[in-house]
């Protein structure tokens, strides 16, 4: 990325210059909405994300520019501030802070800047990629270092929670802390185990497209933590031993089915189907099937869409136009509710299911779709 700009907008505004860091956004071949549930995920870092320069200014005062906003660019706040700062980016990292200092972390003041090239409520974790690139800068301007990368992750997490009302798991963070180029990490999330996969399938490519139906996580994403909790909560008291659906099977499932909603009964099944797809997805992978490997993420996008609730009409048609093309495997990426489809496709069909892919949703929907190819990048750094 060129940092040129970023460099020169934050030597107006503040004077001086100060020390680079990035962290990157993320794409998930396939596990999703399973990390809250104590499953598997199986993200990588991508090579777009936030960069930021920053810089201690010897006070208690936090002096924020963000380069892509529109009307709210630039915000303060005070470290020893109770009250959130009224733009909602500059929230993660107020968030950042807190949780920093709740870990022991004594910060003091300090001036940022920050821009960004991985799209915004894309799917892509661009919050993550802020609230990252924050908790990694400060813990080494005022911690040197010491909180470790689980918990940096963490922090991201809790930032999510506690001041941006998103109950997310840990996937999106863990993924933009610990990438590692030309890798997917295969992460166990109840236990936090994770292991590197080199991941270059000769002869495809992975692609995104972009419906652009925008998306922020927010009620809609804790309504499906919740029904999940509501299944664990009845198998728990029935059988016992069941912390997450991680725990569960599908015989317990349907001994509580009739106390269930439907809605929370079908939600709590993609779970168990999902957990089992992230597994034959490894065994696929090891063995250089791809084929298989598409096959399972065309199953979680109809399970996200049918049974998940998570799709919408644009995410749909674009899995539809991608199948009717013969691509290996495609479906929504990340929470849902918009953003992008990851699509495994052959490169000898990838410029054909591209264009056919942006002629027809343009036709259809009125706009046209953006299309990132994806590079597998490293996580959080300084620059
Ligand atoms: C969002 C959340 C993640 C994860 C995904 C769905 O990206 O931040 O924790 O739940 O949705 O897999």
């Amino acid at each position: 990325m060129d940092t040129s700009t970023l460099r020169n907008r934050f030597r107006e505004q503040f004077g001086t210059s100060g020390d680079l860091y990035f962290s990157p956004g993320r794409i998930n071949l396939i596990g999703e909405h399973t990390d809250y549930n104590g499953g598997f995920v199986f993200p990588g870092a991508v090579d777009k994300g936030i960069t930021v320069e920053i810089y201690r200014n010897g006070s208690r005062k936090v002096c924020l520019l963000a380069l892509d906003s529109k009307d709210d660019g630039y915000q303060e706040f005070s470290l020893d501030d109770t009250e959130k700062p009224s733009a909602h980016w500059a929230c993660y990292i107020f968030g950042v802070c807190k949780e920093l200092e709740k870990r022991g972390v004594t910060l003091g003041g300090f001036n940022a800047a920050f821009t960004g090239d991985v799209p915004l409520g894309a799917g892509m974790s661009s919050s993550a990629a802020l609230e990252c690139a924050f908790a990694f800068a400060l813990n080494t301007m005022f911690a040197g270092g010491r909180v470790d990368k689980f918990e940096l992750a963490k922090i991201g997490q809790a930032t999510e929670h506690n001041y941006c009302g998103v109950k997310c798991g840990i996937m999106d963070q863990f993924a933009s802390v610990f990438g590692r180029e030309g890798c997917l990490i295969r992460l166990d999330c109840r236990t936090l185990e994770y292991e590197y996969f080199p991941f270059d399938p000769e002869g495809y490519k992975l692609v995104l497209i972009d419906s652009c139906v925008k998306h922020r996580l927010g009620t809609e994403y804790n309504e499906r933590r919740e029904s999940c909790e509501k299944a664990v909560a009845l198998m728990n008291e029935q059988f016992g031993g069941v912390e997450t659906l991680r725990d569960a099977n599908y015989q317990m499932l349907e001994a509580v089915k009739a106390d269930l909603t439907d809605d929370d009964y079908r939600r709590a099944k993609y779970i168990l189907d999902e957990k089992e797809r992230v597994l034959a997805v490894c065994d696929a992978l090891n063995e250089g099937n791809y084929e298989l490997v598409g096959k399972k993420m065309y199953e979680t996008h109809w399970g996200l869409s049918r049974d998940f609730t998570v799709s919408c009409p644009e995410l749909d048609f674009l899995v539809e136009t991608a199948q009717a093309c013969g691509v290996t495997g495609s479906r929504i990426m990340g929470g849902g509710f918009g953003g992008c489809t990851i699509n495994l496709v052959r490169e000898t069909l990838y410029d054909k299911f591209v264009s056919k892919a942006t002629r027809e949703y343009s036709r259809k929907f009125g706009v046209i779709p953006k299309v990132y190819d994806v590079t597998i990048g490293d996580g959080s750094r300084k620059l």
